[in-house]
Order: structure tokens, then C-alpha cells, then sequence
């Protein structure tokens, strides 16, 4: 398979990690774009590319294989604008990388001979992300199989896998991803807060809760949810689970977030009947 010519518009958290990601794997970019240019400009200075500005002005500036990482709310706007710049775009595979849309965002530019897939990671960047993070990670691949090689080839190359879905998987596995990664962090957001209600400084309980979390999430990869859960809810301990509830009572928010979770906890515990029957029936009655 020839080496595609790969233009990226939109530097954002995701387009910056890819660039530098595919700069590392030694994959060259032809071309750079942002709204404003100069994070394209920088970037380009930085990875040695040669072309960059706001947007791509002609067919010349663009590659084969277009990544479209801006916001997802922007998507369909620059597929409109990319698609007035050529009449045919058969040797083209358009990508955008949204968790939430389906490829067909881009039919504007499938109608005009290109090929139209999504590469969504699932993986969260920030600015404080670098090129490793692509390695390990999945990407659900979705939209015209056609374009799907060149996408598993990148996505190897990156040191990625693929995971092929249908537009109603990807959806279902984009609303897992935000439980998973965004609402953890909530999750950890508020874990600190119910330390903190004592007056324990917040950064000291972060610092104290962080192996806990890095050993929970190292249990649960190798073990089921039910074999890795522990605590009070796995052990039956109604006397525990009430006096948490009862200091708990003047926060609102962290008592709720506490009971809806503690009775998702009983069910997990409920599976290898970790706990009897009737000790379920008593949680669930206090959490309710
Ligand atoms: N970040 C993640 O963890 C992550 C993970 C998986 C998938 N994604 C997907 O990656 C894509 C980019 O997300 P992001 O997190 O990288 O976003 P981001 O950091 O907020 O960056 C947004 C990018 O979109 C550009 N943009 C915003 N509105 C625009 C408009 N109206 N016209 C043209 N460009 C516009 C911004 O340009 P300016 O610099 O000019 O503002 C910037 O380059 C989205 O589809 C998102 O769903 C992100």
C-alpha cells in the first residue's frame, strides 16, 4: 500500500497529539491547517511540515487521506468548505474523529466520489498529552470499508488497535467511553470532596486516594468486576454503609452520587452471590 499524503485541519487537543503522534511513527504529514493559523504555523515549524495556515486554499495543499479533528460541532462546516475545492475526490478518504457523530457528517464529500470513515480514540488528550498515548489505545473504525486498510495500517503504526463498529455501536461505545474516562474523573472529583467535608485538605486526599485508584483499575484489567470488588458493600457491612449515609446527609449531591452508586455496588456483589440475598435486600433498603 502506498505511503498516503496526510493533511490534518484543526490542532486542537486530538490533532496536535495526532501530528506529533504521526511525526514520531516517522508517517509524514504534507500539510497542516487550523482556524487559527498560527497553532497550524507552529506545529508545522515544530514537526517539519511544509505546508500550514487557516485552511486549505486548493487541491494542491491537501492530501489523500484528510484527518478533520476540529470540534465536532464544526465538522460538517469544513466538510462543506473541502468539498468546493475539487469536483472529484476519488483518490480521497476523509476522517473525522468524533466519538458522537457516524462518518455520514462527511456525505457531502462521499457524494463527490470520496471515501468517508470515523477514527474515534478512545483515549482522552489534554495538553499535557504526548505521542505514547496513542500506543495501546483502540480507535473504533466506522463508515466506507474501503478506507478502512490505510486507517488499520496508521492506526498500527501508532502502536493502536482497531475495533470495527456499526453507527450504533460507535454511538453505545462513545457513551461508554464518557462513563469510563470523563465520568471517572467526576467520580475521583467528588471521592475527594467527601474526604474533604472533614477539613482534610483536598490535595492530601487526592495524594492518599491515587494508589487506591491505580490498584482498583489494575485488579479490575485482570480480573472480573465482581472478583476485584472489595469494601463494605461486598461484605455485607450494613453498619458501615449506614454511617456513611448518615455523614453524608448534609451534601446533598455526594449522598446521591453515594446511593445510586452503592446500589450498582449491591448488584455487582450480587453476581457470584458475593452477598446473600437477604443482606441485598437490607443495602438496597438503607441506599434506596
Ligand atoms: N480531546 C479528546 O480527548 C478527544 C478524544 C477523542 C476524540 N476527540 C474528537 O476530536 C475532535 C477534536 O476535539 P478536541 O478535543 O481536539 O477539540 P479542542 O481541543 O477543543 O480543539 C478544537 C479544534 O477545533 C477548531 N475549531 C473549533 N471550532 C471551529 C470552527 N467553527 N471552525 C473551524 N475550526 C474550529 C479549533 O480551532 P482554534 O484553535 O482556532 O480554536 C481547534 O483546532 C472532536 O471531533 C472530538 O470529538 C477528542
Amino acid at each position: 500500500m502506498p505511503a498516503p499524503e496526510i493533511t490534518i485541519i484543526g490542532v486542537g487537543g486530538l490533532g496536535n497529539s495526532l501530528a506529533r503522534a504521526l511525526s514520531a511513527a516517522e508517517i509524514p504529514i504534507k500539510s497542516i491547517f487550523n482556524r487559527t493559523a498560527d497553532k497550524a504555523q507552529d506545529l508545522a515549524d515544530e514537526l517539519d511540515i511544509s505546508i500550514s495556515g487557516s485552511f486549505p486554499s486548493n487541491d494542491y495543499e491537501l492530501g489523500n487521506l484528510i484527518f478533520i479533528t476540529v470540534s465536532d460541532s464544526a465538522i460538517n462546516n469544513i466538510a462543506q468548505r473541502l468539498a468546493v475545492i475539487l469536483e472529484d475526490f476519488n483518490n480521497n478518504i476523509f476522517v473525522h474523529c468524533s466519538g458522537n457523530e457516524s462518518a455520514s457528517l462527511l456525505k457531502v464529500l462521499e457524494s463527490k466520489g470520496g471515501s468517508i470513515a470515523c477514527l474515534h480514540p478512545l483515549q482522552t488528550f489534554t495538553k499535557q498529552s504526548s505521542a505514547s498515548d496513542f500506543e495501546d489505545i483502540y480507535f473504533s473504525l466506522q463508515g466506507d470499508t474501503s478506507a478502512f486498510p490505510q486507517l488499520k495500517e496508521i492506526a498500527q503504526k501508532l502502536g493502536a488497535d482497531t475495533l470495527e463498529v456499526t453507527e450504533d455501536q460507535k454511538s453505545h461505545l462513545h457513551a461508554a467511553a464518557v462513563m469510563a474516562s470523563n465520568y471517572l474523573n467526576t467520580l475521583l472529583d467528588a471521592a475527594v470532596e467527601t474526604a474533604a467535608v472533614s477539613d482534610l485538605a483536598p490535595e492530601e486526599a487526592k495524594k492518599a486516594l491515587m494508589p487506591l485508584v491505580k490498584t482498583t483499575l489494575q485488579n479490575i484489567e485482570v480480573q472480573s468486576f465482581e472478583e476485584a470488588l472489595s469494601g463494605p458493600i461486598k461484605r455485607g457491612d450494613i453498619p458501615t454503609v449506614k454511617h456513611h449515609l448518615d455523614l453524608l446527609k448534609s451534601q446533598p449531591e455526594l449522598l446521591t452520587l453515594y446511593r445510586i452508586l452503592g446500589l450498582r455496588t449491591v448488584k455487582n456483589a450480587r453476581k457470584n452471590q458475593r452477598i446473600d440475598q437477604d443482606t441485598a435486600k437490607k443495602m438496597l433498603n438503607i441506599l434506596e
